[in-house]
């Protein structure tokens, strides 16, 4: 059925009958080892179009937040930048907006959405109703909180929605670098995200149930590098399921990023950290692996120009929705169109989104373009890319099974 699909679509395309006849049997022969939607976007890569939807959808929430973490973006106290206004933090995302969205992700066969965005997820009055939607629709939900709000109330509805996976924002092992991390955090704050980890952990098991799974996220910076050992521990302590270690990366915060010193301790105790996490049955997800490896201390950057040199794939894999400002190209701020009177899908089948995927494949800055929000598609962002893994998986993927040649 699937080669049949791939067949059509290659008469349509700019490809030579030879060409056509090689790529067939590639595809024939990947198809063992690949689902469906992987073979459509990996056609997709190669013809410079969109044959399916996004894999993973970032969608944004709110931009409003009940904490001010310190390596924060959007809401540091001491990185705090002008366009986060009072006015830009009052905006969410309205559920009308948000219905139509899904509708259209489902529609495109997108297979994960994750909630989360500049602001926390938990403060929208109707994010239960959300996850609901996302589950009723058959997409895998991943959730991402500083579990401040988390509460037993909360706990039980997301279990018995059926979340998939809850990502805990956390960033330290106890309450002292805690407290460092989350000014001003009120004196119970950590105790609480604690019980709350805890109860939910509880609750779900008491339901037999193994979802959500619990990952803890540490944003490893200058001031809880060394607490690796002791936040492995702690998420053992909590019932979680995983860690996602994360480089912190803040361009207005030199000073919380890992200069080379902290990233050789960092780096020196991993295998420990994984050996404990191990008899702990504790996962350590593998993206800290490419973070680590291919730092640079002076810049904080990581991955410098693989888009230059492999190539970007974002376009096929990844989208985001902006509350303020619509479709971005990828989880930068590089806004693609306003999702104001228009349907996502009309948007990511657009021959406009089909330039900027085919530019951005390419690598290539010199047919570089303006973004609707000033912002250029490829540029210094690309340099601490939050898409490295999936990108590093792509370009495996095409090189190994002989399909570079044709881009
Ligand atoms: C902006 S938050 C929004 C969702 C939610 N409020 C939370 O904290 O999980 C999304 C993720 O970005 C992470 N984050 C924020 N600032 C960061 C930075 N400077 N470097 C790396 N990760 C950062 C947070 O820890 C969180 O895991
Ligand atoms: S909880 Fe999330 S959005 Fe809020 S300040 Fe911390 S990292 Fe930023």
């Amino acid at each position: 059925m699937i080669i049949n699909k791939i067949n059509q679509l290659l008469n349509n395309s700019k490809f030579s009958s030879d060409e056509r006849k090689e790529l067939i049997e590639i595809f024939k022969r990947i198809s063992y080892d690949e689902s469906e939607e992987e073979l459509l976007r990996l056609l997709g890569i190669v013809a410079g179009k969109a044959f399916i939807g996004p894999a993973y959808f970032h969608l944004d929430i709110s931009n409003n937040c009940n904490m001010n973490c310190s390596y924060c973006w959007f809401h540091s106290k001491t990185a705090s930048d002008r366009k986060y206004t009072d006015k830009w933090k009052k905006q969410q995302i309205k559920l009308n907006v948000f219905k139509k969205l899904v509708d259209d992700l489902h529609e495109l066969k997108t297979g994960l959405i994750l909630f989360s965005g500049a602001g926390e997820p938990l403060i929208h009055p109707k994010i239960i109703e959300m996850v609901d939607y996302v589950k009723r629709n058959g997409i895998i939900l991943q959730l991402f909180t500083n579990a401040l709000l988390l509460d037993e109330n909360y706990a039980k509805k997301l279990v018995d929605a059926n979340l998939d996976e809850i990502y805990c924002s956390i960033s330290a092992a106890n309450i002292n670098t805690y407290r460092k991390l989350h000014p001003p955090s009120r004196k119970n704050e950590f105790e609480t995200i604690e019980r709350n980890i805890m109860f939910l952990s509880k609750y779900k098991k008491k339901q037999n149930k193994t979802n959500p799974k619990i990952i803890i996220i540490e944003v490893i910076n200058s001031l809880n590098y060394d607490e690796a050992l002791e936040m492995v521990g702690w998420a053992k302590k909590v019932g979680a399921n995983a860690i996602r270690f994360q480089l912190m990366h803040n361009i207005k915060l030199k000073h919380l990023m890992l200069n080379q010193k902290e990233r050789e301790e960092f780096k020196k105790n991993l295998d420990k950290v994984k050996n404990l996490a191990k008899k702990y049955n504790i996962k350590i997800q593998e993206n800290i692996n490419v973070q680590i490896e291919t730092f640079d201390s002076k810049s904080g950057d990581w991955e410098i120009d693989f888009y230059k040199k492999k190539g970007c794939f974002a376009g096929w894999y990844f989208s985001r929705y902006w509350v303020s400002d619509g479709i971005s190209f990828c989880c930068a701020h590089k806004i693609v169109d306003s999702l104001e009177n228009k349907r996502f899908k009309n948007i990511w089948n657009s021959d406009k989104y089909n330039k900027m995927r085919v530019i951005a494949r390419d690598g290539n800055v010199k047919r570089n373009i303006k973004m609707v929000d000033g912002n250029s598609l490829l540029d210094e962002e690309c340099n601490h890319c939050g898409n490295y893994d999936l990108n590093r998986a792509a370009y495996e993927k095409l090189k190994t099974y002989g399909l570079l040649k044709f881009i």
